[in-house]
């Protein structure tokens, strides 16, 4: 997709449908007046008007409604660019010209980019595709007084589409193509882009005690593997950098604790921490962020096997604590427990946040808007909070009350992988925070928004959403840079 600015005089060319995002209450004269009157548009956010050949107008228009004028914000021109693409993309017509209701160039950007974030599609795999369902627009231009400054302000959103449409592309490949070393392999490629990676494999972590992590893919053939990804774009490139750290089950059957057949395919999409935060590090390197920051990946694939791990086995994590295996499925805690040591023994970061699809209970708790927040740290979760508040990624603060912690003390170790049925969610951070040394540290259990089907938003397409992408590249844009 082909993104410009243009003025709001620009003449138009050939095959152009024009958007005009209106807000609620406007009044329309002529051919307009009278479509507008004889339908229920009202310009409420969200609804669209199609005006076939308007006397005087482009051979085709459509009304966008951006709801009230006082709140046009950066999400809202996010969405209105959305709609207005979906709206046209399969209408055979090549350039959606955009108007907007407010010059601002911050929003004509924005407007923009909710283009770039709507018209991302996964359809490598389609190879019988009919012509007319694929989309026909190839341009889209907004137009607004200031066209260069929005031209100026756009790179960094451009740089997080290219990111969020990464880390898509990581979510829905299927597990047979996107394996732990394929994963790495196109972690490293991302070097290009200025990132350092550096990949361990199973004898280095072995070497490392990373007992833990090892378990869980020691019933697959596909060698698990650790991924560090450096971004040092500080001033002072020795000064404390901040760590992210991904939960990458490339494909989850729960091992020999194995789920139900019906619904298994999801389980391709829980390395979606993993791909959240190649996703991060993609967009800090892509607009050049002045910050350091460690990105971590725990790469494994959770098997049943001949030499699948049991439930009831005892491994010992790099941290030195034992952990009982109650149940295979509670895989990814098993993952990041390893990956979490291993990253504040190594970088001493300010901080550690993880995402990781952890549980089911987290649907169960918050539904499929929301994720998980639980953190150790008030600060930390506020700036979390407050990012995903501003970035359209919706993120709820919960408890990590210490009483719960006797359901996951376990009898003949340390620690067991599940503390039953009830706070299954809280449960399992308090089972990360056990391999967390005091560090400020943050968990999110994305389980439920990193992927969505149907989706509900208009810069979000069915299937991999990208969460997480932009509240950690806000966060780490407004609280550690310059
Ligand atoms: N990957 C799953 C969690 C999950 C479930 C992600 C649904 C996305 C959609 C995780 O590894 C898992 O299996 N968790 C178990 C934990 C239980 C065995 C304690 C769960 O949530 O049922
Ligand atoms: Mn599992
Ligand atoms: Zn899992």
């Amino acid at each position: 997709m082909e993104i410009e600015f243009v003025a709001a005089d620009a003449p138009l060319g050939a095959k152009t449908a024009v958007a005009r995002v209106v807000f609620e209450g406007g009044s329309y004269d002529g051919a307009l007046g009278r479509a507008v009157a004889a339908s229920r548009f009202t310009g409420a956010k969200g609804q669209t008007l199609d005006v076939l050949a308007p006397e005087g107008g482009p051979d085709r228009l459509v009304l966008v409604g951006a709801g009230k004028a006082d709140g046009f914000d950066a999400i809202a021109a996010e969405h209105a660019g959305a709609t207005a693409w979906k709206t046209l993309s399969v209408s055979g017509l090549e350039t959606l010209r955009i108007e907007l209701p407010n010059g601002s160039k911050d929003l004509a950007a924005r407007a923009a980019l909710g283009v770039r974030l709507a018209c991302y599609r996964f359809d490598k795999y389609r190879t019988k595709e009919a012509a007319d369902k694929k989309p026909s627009l190839t341009n889209a231009q907004v137009a607004t007084a200031e066209p260069d400054a929005a031209l100026a302000a756009f790179p960094p959103l451009a740089a997080l589409a290219d990111a969020v449409s990464f880390t898509r592309d990581l979510v829905s490949e299927p597990a047979n193509i996107l394996y732990p070393v394929e994963f790495a392999r196109r972690v490293k490629e991302l070097e290009r882009l200025g990132l350092e990676v550096e990949i361990l494999g199973e004898a280095e972590m072995a070497a490392l005690g990373m007992g833990s992590l090892l378990g869980v893919g020691q019933g697959s053939v596909r060698e698990s593997q650790l991924v560090v990804i450096k971004w040092m774009g500080a001033d002072d490139k020795s000064a404390q950098p901040v760590a992210f750290v991904g939960k990458g089950v490339c494909f989850d059957t729960g091992g020999i604790s194995i789920k139900p057949a019906d619904g298994m395919e999801d389980m391709k999409w829980d390395m979606g921490g993993a791909g959240a935060v190649t996703g991060l590090m993609h967009v800090l390197a892509g607009r050049k962020a002045k910050a350091n920051v460690i990105g971590i990946l725990g790469l494994v694939e959770n098997m049943p096997d001949g030499n699948a791990q049991r439930p009831g086995d005892v491994v010992t994590s790099m941290s030195g604590q034992t952990i009982e295996v109650i149940n295979t499925d509670a895989e990814g805690r098993l993952v990041l427990a390893d990956a979490l040591w291993y990253c504040q023994d190594r970088f001493k970061p300010k901080f550690m946040v993880d995402l990781a699809t952890l549980t089911g209970a987290i649907i169960i708790s918050l539904g499929n808007d929301y994720a998980g927040c639980f953190s150790n740290n008030d600060e930390l979760a506020a700036n979390l909070l407050d990012a995903a508040g501003k970035e359209g990624e919706p993120l709820w603060r919960m408890p990590m009350p210490a009483a719960y912690e006797k359901q996951i003390d376990s009898v003949i170790a340390d620690v067991k992988n599940t503390g039953g049925r009830p706070a299954g969610s809280i449960t399992a951070a308090l089972f990360l925070q056990r391999f967390v040394n005091n560090y400020p540290w943050a968990h999110l259990d994305i389980a439920s928004t990193a992927w969505k089907k149907p989706s509900t938003v208009p810069t979000i397409p069915d299937g991999a959403t990208g969460y997480g992408v932009r509240l950690l590249n806000r966060m780490v844009q407004d609280r550690y840079e310059g």
